[in-house]
């Protein structure tokens, strides 16, 4: 049975101290826990006093030193009313619990010998007794007592001696950000003084062997810190902040008071083992745990309803930050290219969900691409709204005003009430309403008036029947016919089912530029021919809907060329992306963003809004197709693609990327020309970094001839798990689709197929379900082995499962024939005997979409 955003009760009880005391054991771990409590003046009295609690062996429980008697079920244990009582008082539990078992990777557990823990969102209930709700914020001492070299807890070290060390937090917190690490770790030092004079030492804590990786998440930690300081005048509290990188991870990182807990993956860099793109990530993730410091420690959530409240505004904070320290333009299209990809793709399946859930069987299921992507645009149009200065100013009002609290989205929205005197109640829409908007823009001109009209609806979504019209901020600028601003970028704001505005005083009939920089996230739907299309391409003087236009021209030229076989791509198309690639004066990440073609799902989406039933196959000839046209169109391809070699020693800086990023594409392109792949074996065979490695690894393998170097590959990394993670990913998501199932069964047969690590497993079964044509090959074979897979990963790691079989969500989109395939699968996953309930949820709603 759900839990409801509407049945929301305060505590009845608040913890306000909490002693920790672990005797560590790889099986048999023993947890002290001394609570200080007391009734919540706030709720009603004389209630029973219950704890949540999961897969706790209980040794003992007292309240004020005195025996009592309580009967533990499942999920916790209640202590009736009438044996508490009804002042401060003191509960403490002795619990015993097994590390080692647990691979569900949630509370405390092992990672290659390494004790850590996950407690966001519901993983203190596995380490003791507690009101595992963020409303309930404590001050933590904790006692770590093992033979580890290194313990750590949140806070400041307190005291260490021969097997023990204490920890103490001095910032109330709820217990989803408590932490404990423990093993043999070595750290990589640094400081941070703070604006205000504080010295904070920094130390990235990670497996002997591994200290040469953390230079670069040093830095970016470093940066982040001043970059909060400057931006939001945010400071840190503690004087120390530590990282530690762990290889068993469910999520990417978690934000821990002064103890973040990443994945491996997003703090471990070295040229000859991560991508530019992997440095992309660790700069931002390590920003986004940082961040959080101020928006989910300092003023966190009241309840799981709200966790866009933290999760969107801090992923709002590391796209700043990511803009600011690369290029904003190329940061934009990158974070377009993911939300359309993953949360439109969400909203419009049975999956969707208002940013702000109003319901919830397993919460780790609302990690969604809607709780944080689309939180963060909602942001992203507040600011928009209301100017960079009403931003800051109730940003600071936020900060003031609830600094140590657990808040809601009420609270955040009634901030920007009080700092701007706007009315903010059809904005609020934004949390409640699930689904994206379309909006219609048709235009007039005559007697030298231009008009757009605008017509937005929002389609309906599970739960969701009928909605209210939204505040849509579509940013728009008028062109002349030559390309020159007639009109300057302003902010139109929708607010009406259907609304006009009026443009007067032109010479000649302009050519709208709307919704740029992606003010809004909508889907747009304009009437243009291809003769608009390359205009855009070529002028438009906003950097993102330069590139959508050309995007879009691809894409409609791709939906015709599915249509008909016979059809050649435009030559418009093709020259306006040439004309971007020799245009010296555009970013080259800018340009190889410009010449990437759409993805596979996204001309899935474009034929199907013209009313086809596309075959996944077919949308992938169409793209070879359009591809190798392209390179065709291009003449001197080997020699731009010389002309970018980066000199010198490997840089991941954002301008040395982005000349490789190009210089991939152009590889790429090239390939399609040389039945051999010629370049880009010999370019695999001379790469001196990662990015280089993978670009032509990827080619060769997306042509079928990648078995040597794959081979050389293995070899060469057998013993780095994340590139060996590379490996398995690049075949699983490439391999053409006539021989993918086969080869992706045969690789999880290999003993290096740790299937129990959630990188690994993704790697494979998840990069597996990403490889549209082989995944969605007609026989079913994909859909079989996929579901194999979830139902074996499931009792292991419940969470994981679940979150790759999301990317069954689209099944009703596919024809009769495939729907019916995955319909078996969907329904053998189902019925599955014992059956988590985060999979029984996912699955279940998927299948609700019949
Ligand atoms: N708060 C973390 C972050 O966004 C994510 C942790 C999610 N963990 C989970 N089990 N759902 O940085
Ligand atoms: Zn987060």
């Amino acid at each position: 049975s759900p839990i409801r955003l509407r049945d929301y009760t305060p505590p009845a009880y608040l913890v306000d101290a909490v002693h920790l005391t672990f005797r560590l054991n790889q099986t048999a771990t023993r947890v002290v826990a001394r609570l200080s409590m007391r009734p919540n003046p706030a709720a009603e009295p004389g209630q029973d006093l219950r704890f949540d609690g999961e897969k706790l062996g209980l040794i003992r429980a007292t309240i004020d030193g005195q025996p009592v008697q309580v009967n533990p079920d499942d999920t916790g244990l209640t202590v009736p009313a009438a044996l508490v009582p009804d002042a401060p008082f003191t509960w403490e539990a002795e619990v015993e619990i097994d590390p080692t078992g647990n691979t569900a990777l949630e509370g405390l557990y092992m990672s290659k010998g390494m004790y850590c823990t996950q407690c966001e969102a519901e993983g203190f209930r596995k380490i003791t007794y507690f009101p595992d709700r963020p409303d309930v914020m404590a001050t933590y001492t904790v006692r770590i007592e093992g033979d580890a070299p290194v313990m750590l807890s949140n806070g400041n070290p307190t005291a260490r001696g021969d097997g023990w060390a204490e920890w103490h937090d001095p910032w109330p917190k709820p217990s989803y950000l408590f932490a404990l690490v423990a093993g043999n770790l070595v750290s990589h030092d640094d400081s941070f003084t703070t604006r205000s004079g504080r010295k904070v030492d920094l130390k990235i804590y990670v497996r002997p062997g591994d200290e040469g990786k953390c230079a670069y998440a040093m830095d970016a930690l470093k940066r982040s810190m001043r970059w909060d300081e400057e931006a939001y005048g945010r400071e840190y509290d503690l004087d120390l902040f530590m990282i530690v990188a762990v290889d068993d991870f469910n999520m990417g990182a978690m934000e821990n008071k002064g103890l973040n807990i990443f994945n491996a993956k997003y703090v471990l860099a070295s040229p000859d083992t991560a991508t530019d793109q992997d440095y992309e990530r660790i700069e931002s993730i390590i920003a986004h745990e940082y961040f959080h410091n101020w928006t989910g420690n300092r003023i966190t959530c009241r309840d799981w309803f709200q966790l866009c409240l933290k999760e969107g505004l801090t992923v709002y904070r590391d796209q700043q930050f990511s803009g600011d320290q690369r290029s904003h333009a190329v940061k934009r299209i990158d974070d377009v290219l993911m939300l359309r990809a993953r949360q439109f793709r969400e909203d419009a399946g049975p999956l969707a969900h208002p940013v702000r859930p109003v319901e919830y069987v397993e919460i780790n299921n609302f990690y969604t691409a809607t709780v944080y992507e689309k939180g963060a645009e909602v942001i992203g149009m507040l600011r928009r709204l209301v100017g960079p200065e009403a931003y800051r100013r109730a940003l600071d009002l936020y900060f003031e005003r609830h600094d140590g609290q657990a808040c809601t989205i009420e609270d955040w929205i009634a901030v920007f009430e009080d700092a701007t005197g706007r009315n903010l109640s059809q904005f609020s829409l934004w949390y409640a309403q699930s689904g994206t908007p379309r909006v219609r823009v048709q235009e007039t001109w005559k007697d030298g008036v231009f008009t757009l009209t605008f017509s937005q609806t929002l389609p309906p979504t599970p739960g969701q029947p009928d909605k209210e019209p939204m505040v849509i901020p579509l940013a728009t600028a008028l062109l002349s016919p030559e390309g020159a601003e007639v009109v300057a970028e302003q902010v139109l704001e929708l607010t009406q089912a259907r609304q006009s505005f009026r443009f007067e005083g032109l010479s000649a009939r302009p050519v709208p530029s709307i919704n740029r920089g992606f003010s809004a996230p909508v889907i747009l739907e304009q009437d243009m021919d291809d003769a608009r299309r390359g205009f855009l391409l070529a002028h438009d003087t906003d950097p993102f809907n330069r590139w959508e236009a050309g995007r879009e021209f691809a894409r409609a030229v791709l939906v015709r060329m599915l249509k008909d076989p016979a059809h050649a791509p435009e030559e418009t198309l093709l020259e306006g992306l040439h004309a971007v690639l020799a245009d010296e004066t555009l970013d080259p990440e800018f340009r190889a963003l410009a010449l990437r073609l759409p993805t596979a799902e996204e001309v899935f989406d474009a034929a199907r809004r013209d009313g086809q039933t596309p075959d996944p196959a077919m949308i992938r000839q169409a793209l070879l197709r359009l591809e190798t046209a392209l390179a065709r169109r291009i003449p001197d391809l080997r020699a731009r693609l010389d002309a970018l070699a980066v000199p010198g020693p490997y840089s991941p800086d954002a301008a040395s990327a982005g000349k490789r990023a190009l210089r991939g594409r152009l590889l790429a392109l090239l390939t399609r020309l040389e039945p051999d792949a010629a370049t880009a074996r010999e370019l695999f065979a001379s790469a001196d970094n990662m990015t280089e490695t993978m670009q032509a690894l990827s080619l060769l393998v997306a042509t079928g001839q990648g078995a040597q170097a794959l081979a050389r590959f293995h070899e060469r990394w057998a013993s780095e798990g994340l590139v060996l993670d590379k490996w398995y990913a690049v075949q699983a998501s490439l391999t053409p689709p006539e021989n993918a199932p086969e080869l992706v069964a045969e690789l999880a047969g290999r003993a290096d197929f740790e299937w129990k690590n959630p990188n690994r497993f993704r790697s494979l079964i998840g990069a597996f379900a990403a490889n549209m044509a082989g995944f969605h090959r007609a026989d079913g074979a994909g859909y079989r082995l996929f579901a194999d897979w979830l139902i074996r990963l499931d009792p292991v790691n419940p969470q994981t499962t679940a979150r790759v079989a999301g990317a069954f969500e689209t099944w009703r989109q596919f024809d009769a024939g495939r729907q019916a395939l995955i319909l078996t699968q969907l329904q053998r996953i189902s019925d599955t005997k014992g059956l988590s309930k985060d999979t029984t949820e996912i699955v279940g709603r998927i299948l609700e979409a019949r």
